[in-house]
């Protein structure tokens, strides 16, 4: 770890996101934690600190909308500025919007293409630009960690309740869209990781609607997910690049 290594978290106002800034922060691996939503302001601001080899690590707030692929390019070059990002973090999603009637589909009858349109393109298309972007940032020695939270239902192999078409198939593109960057990274920084993350289920606005079922003890809270899944993270090897981890260290079927 040098004193100008970096780690990235992408959505980083929402419940894991959040949790995720936190526990990097907390690690001190890193000298900068730069924590991008699309709710920041543009102009990027800085926890006050100093540039030496000791200092504390800062966090970095700044603005990504995945909507928006000039301000994911923004983003990427500012992460570059600051330093080498070696970790970066995804951690948005959409599964539901009260505001514009937005729900899990029960049936083929509720399908509709605008809103499947708007889950590939935050669930699927955002993470991928975001790779397309932060990728060529990273250092190319040595290791380097691009992870998105992808989620155990968009697994193909382990769909056997049906339902919630346009979550699954968005989930299951991310997938497909992490695994082809990890063949193309690996051919240029072969220390590369690579992989999408399920975090289990969190307690976050994401996940509120559906906790009824949910077994006791297995709700975890974000910062819970969150440390899981950084020991999980730690744990992983190029030769995993491409796959898909549950926040136990299981692989998640494709
Ligand atoms: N919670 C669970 O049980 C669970 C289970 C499996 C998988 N996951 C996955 O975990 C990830 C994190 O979800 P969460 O539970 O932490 O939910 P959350 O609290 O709703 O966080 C989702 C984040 O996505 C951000 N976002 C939405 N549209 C965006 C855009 N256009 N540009 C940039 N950011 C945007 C939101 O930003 P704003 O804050 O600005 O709205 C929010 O920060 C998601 O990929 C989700 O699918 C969650």
């Amino acid at each position: 770890v040098t004193g100008r290594t970096g780690a990235v978290v992408v959505g980083a106002r929402g419940g894991l996101g959040a949790a995720f800034v936190e526990a990097l922060l907390a690690t001190g691996r890193y000298a900068t934690v730069l924590a991008l939503s699309r709710s920041a302001a543009r102009e990027p601001v800085a926890d006050p600190g100093e540039e030496s080899a000791d200092a504390p690590p800062r966090r970095i707030v700044a603005h990504l909308d995945l909507l928006d692929e000039s301000s994911i390019r923004d983003a990427a070059a500012l992460a570059g500025r600051l330093g080498e990002p070696r970790l970066v973090i995804v951690a948005t999603g959409l599964l539901h919007d009260a505001a514009t009637g937005l729900q899990p589909e029960k049936s083929l009858a509720m399908l509709d293409g605008d809103r499947l349109a708007r889950l590939f393109a935050l669930n699927a298309t955002g993470p991928a630009l975001v790779a397309k972007h932060f990728l060529p940032r990273m250092p190319r020695d040595g290791r380097v960690v691009f992870a998105a939270i992808s989620a155990r239902v968009g697994s193909v192999s382990d769909n056997r309740l049906g339902g919630w078409y346009g979550y699954r198939a968005s989930k299951a593109a991310l997938n497909m869209l992490l695994r082809t960057t990890a063949i193309e990274w690996a051919r240029t920084a072969r220390q590369s990781v690579c992989v999408g993350l399920h975090p289990g289920t969190v307690d976050t606005a994401l996940s509120a609607p559906f906790q009824a079922g949910v077994p006791p003890g297995r709700l975890f809270t974000p910062a819970r997910s969150a440390a899981l899944l950084l020991e999980v993270i730690d744990r992983l090897e190029p030769s995993d690049s491409g796959r898909v981890f549950a926040w136990d260290g299981t692989e998640v079927p494709p």
